[in-house]
């Protein structure tokens, strides 16, 4: 037996013949001592009861959006919350085509759109459907939103033909979300320290300089981290974006309070550092606002690196220190130099010559170049960048157990 005390499993089911199987995995989750809440969508009824679920996974069944004596116990946000996992099964064509465009027109759907977990779609449907454009576009759009799939598998299907679509068995769904259960509990222990967005550089009290960074891939990392169970602090420049309120988050604005903010948050176990920090700041900060008559030339001196000051410390170095490298052009020779000089564990190289990705952008496109010989570089080419902050953190998760 696997013990899954204390876990907790948001269960959706959504209309179609594979329903049946969502009861026998309901079953292996609670045989494994995990709790368990269930949506069933309208559809869903069709093919299997609420109490058929209820008696199975002996937790309540949720079915409405608008039910009062739910609302008040539990609602939908509140559910959401609880889950430290959502797994939808069956996904069918028409959840993954609402998915896709963020609908929330049911409680399943709103659930998930509020949901801040890891939310596992398990897809059931017709070869032709499957295979459909619009299906493999809606895939490509929830990859990109940071939704995990589990199948489907090839096989025989219900409607009598063969192909893929067929919804994956109970135990492999079972050992799928065990092995995303017990590494999350394992995260928890450990401390993931974010860098992200700019810094300002006073140059009187209200003037200074910055850069383009908006900040969004940092926080994205930041998301992925907490979402696998990363205890994670994001120590953040000045950016127009939020983020969960479990994940600790450090304000500042100057390249020194940074500084201050990683010193106070070591140790940590890992540090990804995708701010744009500015390497220089103004040597003589004026303390009242320069008038425009003035002649005046500005002298910069340079910040401290932080990166470099982390990556080098002697007794609370993280065990995995990540740093970006920003280029305009000779990304890898760049990357490499960077790399070395500053001793981190890999570079993360992004283009930022390149108008869709980089600065500012929803995009990104990155190399990432690893410190052991024995790793080759890795491209992730072109896609959103919670996607690729994702991928990211697979590869932090593959490294550091
Ligand atoms: O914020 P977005 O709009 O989403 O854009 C994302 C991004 C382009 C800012 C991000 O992907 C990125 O590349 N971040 C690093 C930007 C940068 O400052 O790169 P750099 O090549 O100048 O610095 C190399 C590394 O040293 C970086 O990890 C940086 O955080 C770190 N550094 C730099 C200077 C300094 N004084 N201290 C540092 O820690």
């Amino acid at each position: 037996m696997k013990d899954l005390t204390n876990k907790k499993i948001l269960f959706i089911i959504c209309g179609g013949v594979s329903a049946y199987k969502s009861l026998e995995t309901i079953r292996l989750f609670r045989k494994n001592k995990a709790q368990i809440k269930t949506i069933i969508t309208k559809s869903a009824k069709e093919f299997i009861t609420p109490l058929s679920v209820a008696s199975l996974s002996q937790g309540k069944v949720y079915d409405d959006l608008f039910n009062v004596e739910n609302e008040t116990e539990m609602d939908h946000i509140a559910l959401s919350r609880w889950a430290d996992v959502i797994v939808v099964a069956p996904t069918t064509a028409n959840t993954i085509s609402k998915l896709s465009q963020g609908s929330s027109e049911d409680l399943a759907s709103t659930v998930i759109l509020a949901s801040n977990k890891q939310v596992f779609l398990v897809p059931a449907m017709n070869v032709r459907m499957w295979e459909h454009m619009s299906t493999k576009n809606n895939l490509k759009t929830l990859k990109n939103y940071g939704y995990k799939f589990i199948g489907p598998t090839i096989g025989d299907m219900a409607c009598g033909e063969y192909g893929e679509g067929k919804m994956s068995e109970p135990t492999e769904i079972f050992d799928e979300i065990y092995d995303f259960l017990s590494i999350a509990g394992k995260n928890k222990k450990l401390k993931a320290i974010v860098t992200a967005g700019p810094t300002n550089e006073y140059i009187d009290p209200v003037r200074f300089i910055t850069n383009k960074s908006s900040g969004k891939q940092g926080y994205e990392i930041a998301r992925s981290l907490f979402k696998r169970g990363f205890n994670t602090t994001l120590i953040t420049g000045p950016t127009n974006l939020s983020i969960d309120e479990n994940i600790n988050l450090i304000k500042i604005e100057t390249a020194e309070e940074m500084f201050k903010a990683i010193q106070k948050s070591l140790p940590a176990d890992i540090a990804i550092f995708s701010a744009a920090v500015s390497d220089f700041k103004i040597d003589k900060k004026r303390n009242s606002k320069i008038k425009k008559h003035e002649n005046i030339i500005l002298n910069l001196e340079k910040n401290i690196d932080i990166l470099n000051y982390v990556s080098n410390h002697n007794s609370k170095r993280p065990k995995l220190v990540i740093g970006f490298a920003a280029e305009t052009n000779n990304l890898d020779k760049n990357a490499l130099l960077k790399l070395t000089n500053k001793n981190c564990d890999w570079i993360v190289a992004n283009d930022v010559s390149k108008k869709n990705i980089g600065f500012n952008s929803d995009y990104n496109e990155v190399t990432i170049h690893y410190k052991n010989p024995k790793k080759k570089k890795e491209k992730l080419s072109l896609r959103k960048k919670s996607q690729i902050s994702e991928e990211i953190v697979d590869r932090i998760i593959t490294q550091i157990y």
